[in-house]
């Protein structure tokens, strides 16, 4: 007799906390953290492919690197005055899928077991909760567009289990010509009867949101839109008036188009990627290290880079003005990133594929009403893998715990930590020490070394340590191949290679324990 009415009252219970959150839903004001009645922030998470953080809102002197234009991109200058602007965010690895791969399940490399731009996560790491499904599971509806997985075989086709409304991916066949070299850029005219590809990803975006707005303005129906941008990812394809922003005469070279002095020469990347276009292959050398290409040829690709992502910023602009126009604003947050960082010449390098400063560090920022409206810029050191437990905490959803030791079993967990604290108290906060990345690289015998990097705020420290690759691990007990040491105090460049210096030997010896620690060692203790 007992039984049935205590579950009566439980089943009243949890209808009344049904109701509760219901409430909730329709007044989104009622914004208490404590996880019982939480707003219902809709989420617009845009992403672009390539931009290292080349826009006006991050230049300053070596930032991104010692030679850069003033930047036209008044949208996302826009969006960073209004958000967390984190002017210190790494990748976890400097290639698209591995790093979109740990940002979007909030877990590292060696986890997802992603390394290259074949393996799904689900099949080789684990049946991990993305920040889409989580949003689904808590009862959004999630539409992706354009370029968020890698696509493909290494996301399943855009990994379908993320997503309430089926993926749009952007018909391209216009273009093929023009997507043979390495740039190009179109008549803005014929874009209008042939988009680009992004134009019609941005268009989508604008249809989406329109259509889910009615209920989303209300808070009746929270909406995920994730639009991804391929540009400003190589071919550098744009509309030619975007070039009219960077006149040739203002693009200059880089200042130091050389490896860095005593760079071990197995770690170079010979930047193939962009040699396999038209205009490039096989006309100037094969990549090889302190072979750079000529001056003319390197001015007109940073010249495209810059265009091209002013272009990006353009089609961001045009989605950000949608959300205002649709009243949609105030009650959504808008996070931003970059996939990795890009090289341009410095060094004589181009393309991403390798642990520099230059390749790790990419743009991020994350807009949340009422909490960034004026704007919040940090230096501490982030991780793309810290977005994750950010938005669940910046929409009021459960927290995301932190991922044990192992956690190939575990649906949900995070190997980053949330950033919210970062928008409410930014000056003496108990923050992480290091951020962490990582490169594989095989040798010419075939054996594999995996680069361990990490960014301290002072230095840049990259173990090459052999790699078992069927174990997804270091070999136990076999020493380290090369290190790279850079001291940002005085080489913001990373120009010389000090780890054999003996006055560096002790600052080596406390950082080769650091990276040993890895990046829980690195946590805040109150964390
Ligand atoms: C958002 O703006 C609308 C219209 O201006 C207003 O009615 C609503 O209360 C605002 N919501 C929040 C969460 O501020
Ligand atoms: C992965 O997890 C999802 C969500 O819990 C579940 O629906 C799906 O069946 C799982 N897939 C596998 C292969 O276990
Ligand atoms: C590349 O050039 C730099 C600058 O001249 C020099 O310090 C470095 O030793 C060179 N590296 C190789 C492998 O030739």
């Amino acid at each position: 007799m007992r039984e049935p009415r205590s579950r009566a009252l439980l089943a009243l219970l949890s209808s009344a906390r049904l109701l509760l959150a219901g409430f909730c839903f329709i007044v989104i004001e009622i914004a208490t953290h404590d996880g019982t009645c939480s707003p219902k922030f809709n989420v617009l998470f845009l992403v672009s492919d390539d931009m290292r953080p080349q826009l006006n809102a991050y230049l300053g002197e070596d930032f991104p690197s010692s030679t850069h234009p003033r930047m036209h991109t008044p949208h996302l200058d826009g969006l960073a005055s209004r958000s967390l602007l984190l002017k210190r965010a790494y990748v976890q690895q400097a290639v698209c899928s591995p790093s979109r791969t740990s940002l979007l399940t909030g877990r590292r490399p060696d986890t997802t077991r992603v390394y290259d731009l074949q393996h799904y996560f689900r099949s080789v790491g684990g049946n991990f909760t993305t920040i889409p499904q989580y949003f689904k599971s808590h009862g959004y509806v999630t539409a992706g567009m354009g370029k968020i997985f890698h696509p493909g075989r290494a996301s399943n086709f855009n990994d379908p289990i993320s997503w309430t409304e089926p993926y749009y991916s952007e018909d391209n066949h216009h273009w093929v010509e023009e997507q043979k070299n390495s740039w190009f850029a179109v008549n803005d005219e014929e874009t209008k009867k042939f988009p680009l590809p992004d134009q019609l990803t941005a268009q989508h975006a604008i249809e989406t949101l329109t259509r889910l707005a009615p209920k989303a303005k209300t808070g009746e129906q929270p909406i995920f839109v994730a639009v991804g941008y391929h540009k400003p990812h190589l071919p550098f394809v744009f509309p030619s008036s975007f070039l009219d922003f960077y006149p040739r005469e203002d693009v200059q070279l880089p200042k130091n188009p050389f490896a860095p002095a005593y760079l071990p020469e197995d770690v170079w990347s010979d930047f193939s990627e962009l040699r396999k276009y038209k205009d490039v292959a096989d006309k100037y050398g094969y990549g090889a290290i302190n072979t750079t290409l000529p001056n003319d040829v390197v001015i007109n690709l940073r010249r495209a880079y810059y265009s091209a992502i002013s272009y990006t910023d353009s089609l961001v602009g045009k989605v950000l003005q949608t959300l205002d126009d649709l009243e949609l604003s105030n009650n959504t947050i808008v996070s931003f990133w970059g996939d990795h960082g890009w090289q341009i010449g410095e060094h004589g390098e181009w393309c991403k594929h390798t642990n520099f400063e230059i390749a790790t560090h990419a743009p991020m920022m994350v807009h949340v009403p009422g909490l960034t409206n004026t704007g919040i810029v940090t230096e501490h050191l982030t991780e793309f893998v810290d977005l994750f437990p950010t938005l669940a905490e910046a929409a009021g959803l459960p927290k995301i715990p932190l991922c044990p030791e192992n956690s190939a079993n575990i649906a949900t967990c995070t190997e980053g930590i949330s950033m919210v604290p970062l928008m409410k108290s930014n000056q003496d906060i108990d923050w992480k020490t290091a951020a962490f990345s990582q490169y594989p690289k095989m040798l010419i015998d075939g054996d594999i070394m995996m680069g361990y990097s990490m960014r301290t705020y002072q230095y840049r420290y990259t173990e090459w340590l052999p790699f078992d690759m069927p174990a997804y691990k270091p070999f136990d007990d076999v020493p380290v191949y090369v290190v790279e040491l850079y001291d940002h105090a005085v080489d913001p460049d990373e120009n010389v290679n000090v780890a054999d210096f003996g006055s560096y030997a002790a600052v080596r010896k406390i950082l080769h324990e650091k990276l040993s620690q890895g990046w829980r060692g690195a946590l805040p203790k109150s964390g």
